[in-house]
């Protein structure tokens, strides 16, 4: 399996266990949704595998490489995992060029320009190399976050509640381009979601959370 977590414990407050020997497996190339009510720690496992958070005990696994167990801890930045917040989380001061170029280091100038280039024709936002966050859509804004991740090419792409900013149309028109981008880019996903309609419509593989407390 291409993502793993074995047995994991973890506890933000002392004696208070928000995972409880939590394992999953995702299959290389598979959108995997993580599904289950407010509270039950679907952030948390998102921010374990990025290395925001560290567990107590049990172990996380991409692509081969032991990214935490009991005697390695790999920083987050070493990690090749990219993560979409809730909010975007453009820098509003910044052109979308500038936005998906932040997280290229150590690439030339012409590296970087072929990158931007190649993800947001990927997201179809091209004509939107120059603009703002704030002169695009809620939609349009997702897609730029999206292809920042993507520039980075990480093994794992983790997306916490993706539509939650959208309405209810915008949000059937985006989730069939979000698949169809994820497929193409030909990445291994996990998204967050409560709603099981995203989890159905989207994912290849859903993943149920049970509140442990
Ligand atoms: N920084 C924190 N400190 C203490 N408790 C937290 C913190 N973040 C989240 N929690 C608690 O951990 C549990 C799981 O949170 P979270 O992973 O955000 O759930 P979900 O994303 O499924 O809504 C909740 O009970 C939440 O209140
Ligand atoms: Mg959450």
């Amino acid at each position: 399996m291409y993502v793993k977590l074995n047995n994991i414990n973890f506890e933000y407050v002392k004696n208070n266990l928000i995972l409880d020997d939590f394992s999953l497996e995702i299959k290389k190339g598979d959108i995997a949704a993580l599904i289950g009510n407010s509270g039950s720690g679907k952030s948390t496992i998102l921010r374990i595998l990025s290395g925001l958070e560290t567990p107590i005990s049990g172990e996380v696994i991409v692509n081969d490489q032991i990214l935490f167990n009991t005697k390695i801890s790999i920083n987050p930045e070493k990690r090749n995992v990219g993560m979409v917040f809730q909010d975007y989380a453009l820098f509003p001061h910044l052109s979308v060029k500038k936005n998906i170029y932040f997280g290229l280091h150590g690439k030339t100038k012409d590296e970087k320009d072929k990158i931007v280039n190649d993800v947001l024709e990927l997201v179809n936002l091209k004509h939107k190399i120059n603009n703002y966050p704030y002169e695009l859509s809620g939609g349009e804004q997702q897609r730029i976050a999206l292809a920042r991740s993507l520039a980075t090419n990480p093994d794992v792409l983790l997306l916490d509640e993706p539509f939650s900013n959208l309405d209810a149309n915008l949000k059937k028109q985006i989730r069939k381009e979000l698949k169809q981008i994820i497929k193409k880019a030909d990445i291994t996903c996990i998204f967050v979601t409560h709603d099981i309609e995203d989890a159905n419509d989207i994912a290849d593989e859903i993943i149920n959370l049970k509140k442990t407390s």
